[in-house]
């Protein structure tokens, strides 16, 4: 093995490390370690990744399996950081690439490595042939987080083929209880957490619809040794890309189990001509041994801390009011100036007009790509229903779908080339529109200047970016045939330009992604966008199970949660505003409902409590959350509490679903307080026990639990706990 250029610009001790004398490489946090080295053959091979090693624990150098028998020789089993598809590889590879004189074969070796500060980049090649690929990591040094992502690089003088690339493998220790985790769902129904045995074959998570979607998320937790969500060891990533994605989870002969995620490679092919890259999107994992509960809490820190576009001191989500439920296509001037006084009246910060406002948009049948105002319905403009929002002290957003198009539209008429497509086949319409094709440059122009324009002519602080069908067709016809695959990451690739760019030329600028729900949620778009929209579902008791699967990966910070009107159109339960109110105050609070139709009490009962979710919003948003009792485990209740970043104050909510069997409903035992900590009691809404203390330690909020009186159906209840100073 040879071993050259390597420069090291990192302090011994630092989060990253290389020792020359064994080869291995070592990522670490105050809580996590992970560790790969070069093996005898020149391979990367993973070594370590959990609880923090000590300094002087130090890893003996990277020695190759001894494989199994003839079936399994070591060059495929021994684990590597970026496997390619060659030589004796049965697992999924990392890399997958074709040559044109049929060449198909790919071994990757080490061949240098640069280190600076948290970053290592190690630069791989293949044995004989000049295609390298250069590996990036990051180690967050607060949470353990590790980024991962890979470059591909042909410098063969030929064209080859990339067929299948991912951003990183992940190897875990061996062990034969391993739970996988992940999120699953359809429309009005995402975030649905399944849980499964990790058996001797491949799961794979993925995505196949050009956007990220709701049938799975690109996220995953493995558990082993029967950890839960308080404690026990957890490893867990998110794979930040919102195009066609997948993860595989696979254990080996020897039962480690490998993650594997990147694009996915159905349908997939790369053509890269001499002296041409392709990057893989960023993966990002980490490990705990403090259960599920500590693994979101530790992502969501993260999101906060260095994923949003406004990391790492987001700005708290204002209260919001959405005119889509109330109105649906009917939007006009009186209509939307009535709405906003009475939202502004309720103490609503932000009025948000939803779809309806543009084109020949009065049903979901035409106007799509004519963003130019509805002159019937604002006959002289945005301008004045902007004023009037302002003046009202509201600042104002507004809903566009700017990647798709209805053939009843004049940008269709005039542009029919610019959706995806293959020549002389069917356009499948979803919603009745077909997708703009954003990796042509046209394309991703035109939108961007529409955008531009459209923010520069008005005063708007926010957009809903919604984006209502997967794709089909996925045709590129004017690449060449053996470029037109290309467009999976190129389309995705300019979607975060158009949005980066928006952002960089209108600064005060927030974004919220929207997918006809929760379709398009996930690490990549959340580098861009300041909040999300989980699901089109606003049931109340639908929604606690909803937010409680988006807060496996996401933080509540990002979470949009609207009040809408009961019955609710989805199931058409009944429940109380108060109830209502509740369930959305556990994310970013926003209001859907038909306004004009509540009444003095409806809005009273909604100023108070908007009121009261103002001084707890920092708390719920970007605070320390622990689920205490999870709505999914078919019981009639469930709890949250939030704990703020100070530890001053800690939110709890409580909902009951229907008493039955005279069941008292539990005490609640509380988590994160500072056991010698006195913590006063505030109601914000609902009852307490008879018992319960004004004033207390946090010693006995944990211990004791805090009993809340529930009775009857679709019940909530939430208390403030704020420190007093000692
Ligand atoms: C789907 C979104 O999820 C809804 O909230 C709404 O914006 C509609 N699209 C508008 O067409």
């Amino acid at each position: 093995m040879l071993l050259v250029a390597t420069q090291t610009i990192a302090a011994a001790g630092g989060p990253v490390n290389y020792d020359p004398d064994t080869h291995v490489f070592t990522l670490s946090s105050a809580q996590v370690t992970y560790a790969f080295g070069v093996n005898e053959r020149g391979e990367l091979q993973s070594l370590y990744w959990g609880g923090h090693r000590a300094p002087d624990d130090t890893l003996p150098a990277a020695r190759p399996d001894t494989g199994s028998a003839s079936f399994d020789p070591s060059t495929g089993s021994t684990p590597q950081e970026y496997a390619a598809w060659g030589s004796a590889l049965y697992t999924e590879p990392a890399l997958k690439v074709s040559f044109p004189d049929g060449n198909r074969d790919l071994v990757l070796h080490y061949l240098s490595h640069t280190l600076n500060g948290s970053h290592l980049s190690v630069l791989l090649k293949d044995i004989s042939r000049d295609v390298r690929v250069e590996l990036r990591y990051d180690i967050d040094p607060d949470s353990g987080i590790l980024a991962r992502s890979a470059r591909i690089e042909n410098h063969t003088g030929k064209p080859l083929v990339v067929q299948q690339a991912a951003a990183a493998t992940w190897n875990l220790p061996a062990g034969s209880d391993y739970v996988l985790h992940s999120l699953s769902g359809r429309w009005a129904g995402e975030w649905q957490l399944d849980h499964r045995p990790v058996l001797p074959s491949q799961t794979v998570l993925e995505s196949r619809r050009g956007s990220t979607g709701e049938q799975n998320n690109p996220w995953f937790a493995l558990t082993s040794g029967g950890a839960n969500e308080d404690t026990g060891p957890v490893w867990f990533g998110a794979l930040a890309w919102s195009g066609s994605w997948r993860i595989t989870v696979e254990p080996d002969i020897w039962h480690r189990v490998r993650v594997t995620g990147g694009y996915n490679p159905f349908d997939f092919s790369y053509r890269l001509a001499p002296g041409e890259s392709l990057e893989t999107p960023t993966f990002f994992a980490g490990y705990t041994p403090g259960g599920l509960g500590e693994a979101s809490r530790l992502l969501h820190r993260f999101e906060l801390g260095h994923v949003l576009p406004q990391a790492p001191h987001p700005r708290p989500r204002p209260v919001l009011y959405n005119s889509w439920e109330a109105t649906q296509f009917n939007v006009n001037e009186a209509g939307q100036m009535k709405l906003a006084e009475i939202a502004a009246g309720i103490g609503v910060e932000r009025f948000v007009m939803d779809d309806g406002w543009f084109g020949a948009r009065d049903s979901d049948h035409a106007g799509l790509g004519d963003w130019v105002v509805n002159p019937r319905k604002f006959p002289h403009g945005l301008q004045p229903l902007i004023a009037k929002v302002h003046a009202l002290g509201m600042d104002f957003g507004l809903w566009v779908e700017p990647e798709m198009v209805n053939p009843d539209s004049d940008l269709y008429r005039k542009h029919p080339d610019w959706v995806l497509n293959f020549p002389g086949r069917p356009r499948t319409e979803g919603r009745n529109q077909l997708v703009l094709n954003l990796a042509r440059q046209d394309v991703r122009d035109h939108i961007f200047h529409v955008l531009d324009d459209l923010l520069t002519q008005n005063d708007i602080a926010f957009f809903k970016w919604d984006y209502n069908r997967n794709w089909s067709e996925p045709g590129w016809p004017e690449q060449k045939p053996q470029d037109q695959q290309k467009v999976y990451v190129s389309y995705v690739q300019n979607l975060y330009w158009i949005l980066q760019h928006l952002r960089e030329r209108h600064p005060k600028l927030e974004i919220e992604s929207c997918s006809g729900g929760g379709g398009r949620v996930d690490l990549g778009i959340m580098r861009f966008t300041d909040e999300v929209w989980p699901s089109d579902n606003t049931d109340p008791f639908d929604r606690l199970s909803i937010q409680d699967g988006f807060t496996y990966p996401y933080t509540p910070g990002v979470m949009m949660a609207w009040v809408t009107d009961s019955p609710n159109w989805v199931n058409q339960r009944s429940t109380s505003l108060e109830y209502r109110f509740l369930s959305s105050m556990q994310g970013a609070l926003g209001i859907g409902a038909d306004l004009s139709r509540w009444n003095q009490q409806d809005l009273q009962t909604a100023k108070r409590l908007v009121d009261g979710y103002k001084g707890i919003r920092m708390t719920v948003q970007q605070g320390l959350l622990y689920r205490l009792i999870s709505p999914r485990d078919g019981s009639e209740y469930s709890a949250t509490q939030s704990v703020s970043t100070d530890g001053r104050q800690a939110v709890v909510f409580g909902f009951l679903h229907s008493s039955s069997m005279l069941n008292p409903y539990p005490r609640i035992h509380l988590q994160g307080l500072d056991p010698k900590g006195r913590y006063r009691l505030r109601v914000l809404a609902g009852k307490p026990g008879e018992d319960t203390p004004e004033e207390a330690s946090g010693a006995h909020w944990m211990s004791e639990g805090l009993q809340l009186m529930l009775k009857g159906d679709f019940q909530a209840a939430a208390v403030v706990l704020e420190r007093v100073a000692q």
